[in-house]
C-alpha cells in the first residue's frame, strides 16, 4: 500500500475535553467529523492510552472546541504532547462549563459542540465514540484550524497516539538551504524557511542564529534538545 494516499485526507483540529466530578481533562484530536444530521451525531477516534479517553468512558459525556487556524504551537503542544496524568492542563485555560458540565475550552476556539455518549466502536489502539450533539455554540468568526494548515505553515507534527501518525513523517516544508532542527522530546521540526511566528522568529533565521532563550513552541524544550535533521534524500 503506498501510505501516502492517506496523507490527502483532510482533518481539522480539536480539543475534547470530557470527565465528571471535579476530574476533568482535555486532549488535541484532529479525527472527528458529523456522523448525521437528525439527530444530529459526531464520532471522535481517541486512543486507550490517554488519559481522555478513561473519562470519556466513565462520564460519558464530552465536548469538542474547533480550534481557530491562529492558535499558537504552545497551546497545541499542552494539549497534545503532555498527558492529564502529569499536569493540569484546564488550570489556566479559559473555560465555561454548559449543558453536560464538561468544560468548554474558549480560548482559541471558533466554536463548540457538546456531546452524549451514545455508541462505542473498538478499534484496536483507538476507541470511535459516536455522541448526540445537546448543545453548541459559535464564538468567534476566526477562521478554523486545517491538519493541513497545522502541518505546512505551522510545521507541526503528532504525537505517536494520533491515529494519523506516521513515522517519520515527509517533510511538510520544501527543502532550503539551511538545516532543519528536530526536538527530541517531541519531534517539532524548526524549518529555518518557516521561522517561528509564535516565537517572533522571522522567516529564513537559521537554527544557529535563534538567542539561546528560545525554546521549543509546542513543547518548551530548550536549544540543546535539539538534533540536526539527517538528510532526507
Ligand atoms: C495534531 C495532533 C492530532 C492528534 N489527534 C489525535 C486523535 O485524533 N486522537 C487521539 O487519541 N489522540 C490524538 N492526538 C494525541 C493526543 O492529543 C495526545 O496523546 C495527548 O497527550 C493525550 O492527552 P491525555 O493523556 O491527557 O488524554 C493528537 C495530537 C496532535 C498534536
Amino acid at each position: 500500500m503506498n501510505r501516502a494516499a492517506l496523507h490527502k485526507i483532510s482533518y481539522g483540529l480539536y480539543i475534547v475535553t470530557s470527565g465528571q466530578d471535579d476530574k476533568f481533562n482535555g486532549q488535541v484530536a484532529n479525527s472527528m467529523f458529523q456522523v448525521t444530521s437528525n439527530p444530529a451525531t459526531v464520532a471522535i477516534s481517541i486512543n486507550k492510552e490517554n488519559y481522555t479517553h478513561g473519562l470519556i468512558k466513565s462520564s460519558r459525556k464530552f465536548v469538542v472546541s474547533i480550534l481557530a487556524e491562529a492558535a499558537p504551537m504552545n497551546f497545541i503542544g499542552l494539549f497534545g504532547f503532555k498527558s492529564g496524568r502529569d499536569v493540569n492542563k484546564l488550570q489556566n485555560v479559559k473555560t465555561k462549563t454548559g449543558m453536560t458540565k464538561v468544560p468548554i475550552v474558549l480560548e482559541n476556539t471558533v466554536s463548540y459542540i457538546e456531546v452524549e455518549l451514545e455508541k462505542e466502536l473498538d478499534c484496536g489502539t483507538h476507541t470511535i465514540f459516536v455522541g448526540n450533539i445537546v448543545d453548541g455554540d459559535v464564538i468567534s468568526n476566526e477562521e478554523p484550524m486545517t491538519y493541513a494548515y497545522y502541518q505546512q505553515v505551522k510545521g507541526g507534527k503528532s504525537p505517536k497516539t494520533a491515529p494519523t501518525y506516521v513515522k517519520d513523517e515527509p517533510a511538510a516544508a520544501s527543502v532550503g538551504i539551511a538545516a532543519r532542527y528536530v526536538c527530541s522530546v517531541c519531534g517539532y521540526v524548526y524549518d529555518p524557511v518557516l521561522g517561528d511566528s509564535d516565537s517572533g522568529i522571522a522567516p529564513g533565521t537559521k537554527f544557529e542564529d535563534l538567542p539561546e532563550s528560545w525554546t521549543c513552541p509546542v513543547c518548551g524544550a530548550d536549544k540543546s534538545k535539539f538534533e540536526k535533521e539527517q538528510s532526507r534524500v
